[in-house]
């Protein structure tokens, strides 16, 4: 439990997603979050990847209660809420349930809620969502106010992100999406991955993508899961670390405003009960 202090203005909240699994997604989630804390950001991470938590894995600590809690009403949003080491809150998923892997309406209605109640408690909200096209993954896309696709060099990686964008935006009403390139060989850059999967949106699809970065290949990423401890923390000066904290400043310096607001398309979706 730690939120305190409150904002004028409501928390940026920002989906972390892909089509295909294991391209970074996690790994993205939390070095972002690490690095906006470093630049005095209050940050927020749900792991929206509810039945196969990873966050709190990945951070080295083991929840009391998680959003399964939650949903289940017993526990309240500040009682599952941890606040890591690394200045960053989080809210756990838990692991195995299946239940939660599939939620339904009154579980989505609970989670909108207790969001829209911590709104004004940060400036960014960073949600983790598990890999594909499933509904609990579209919930989480379609009440962000920026989307970033994960992709990585590998063309499976862009087929399945060119799926999710196509979801998003046929079935959600989604027009604009961000992408970050992770894993960039040494020897390339992470624009040349971009090029691929916009040459297919932009023949098929009418949506518009933004290019939001790149996380180069680094062994210091594959180091730091064996610490559980974010890449930023243990290996401030490795590549990965130097690309994420510029990441984090161009999300700061250039931030999507999509309607209404950032943070209240949660509290939005609530009020119209969708
Ligand atoms: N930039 C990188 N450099 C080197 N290895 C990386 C990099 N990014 C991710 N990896 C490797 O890929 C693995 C998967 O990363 P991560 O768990 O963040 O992916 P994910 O998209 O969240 O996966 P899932 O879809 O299962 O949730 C990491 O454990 C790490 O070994
Ligand atoms: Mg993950």
């Amino acid at each position: 439990m730690a939120r305190k202090h409150k904002q004028t203005t409501p928390a940026q909240v920002i989906a972390i997603t892909s089509g295909k699994g294991g391209v970074g997604k996690t790994h993205t989630s939390i070095n972002l979050g690490a690095a906006l804390v470093q630049l005095k950001k209050k940050v927020l991470i749900l792991d929206a990847d509810l039945g196969l938590a990873n966050v709190n894995v990945l951070l080295g600590f083991t929840p009391k209660a998680t959003i399964h809690e939650l949903v289940a009403g017993k526990a309240t949003i500040d009682e599952i809420i941890i606040n890591d080491n690394s200045g960053i809150d989080v809210i756990p998923a838990t692991s195995g349930i299946q239940e939660i892997a599939s939620l339904d309406e009154s579980g989505r209605q609970i989670i909108m809620t207790a969001l829209d109640e911590l709104a004004f408690s940060y400036d960014y909200i960073i949600v983790d969502t598990a890999a594909g096209i499933g509904k609990n993954v579209m919930f989480f896309n379609a009440g962000a106010g920026e989307i970033i696709v994960v992709i990585n060099p590998e063309p499976t990686s862009i087929t399945d992100a060119y799926a999710v964008i196509k979801v998003l935006s046929q079935s959600y009403g989604r027009k604009d999406f961000s992408i970050l390139c992770n894993s960039t060989p040494r020897d390339s850059n992470g624009k040349v991955t971009f090029a691929k999967l916009i040459a297919a949106t932009d023949r098929f699809l009418n949506v518009s993508l933004r290019y939001r970065g790149e996380i180069g290949h680094d062994m210091a990423v594959q180091e730091a899961v064996r610490t559980q401890r974010p890449f930023l923390e243990v290996f401030p000066s490795s590549r990965a670390s130097m690309d994420v904290m510029k990441l984090a400043k161009n999300v700061i310096e250039d931030p999507v405003r999509a309607a209404p607001s950032g943070g209240m398309q949660f509290f939005f979706h609530a009020m119209l009960g969708s």
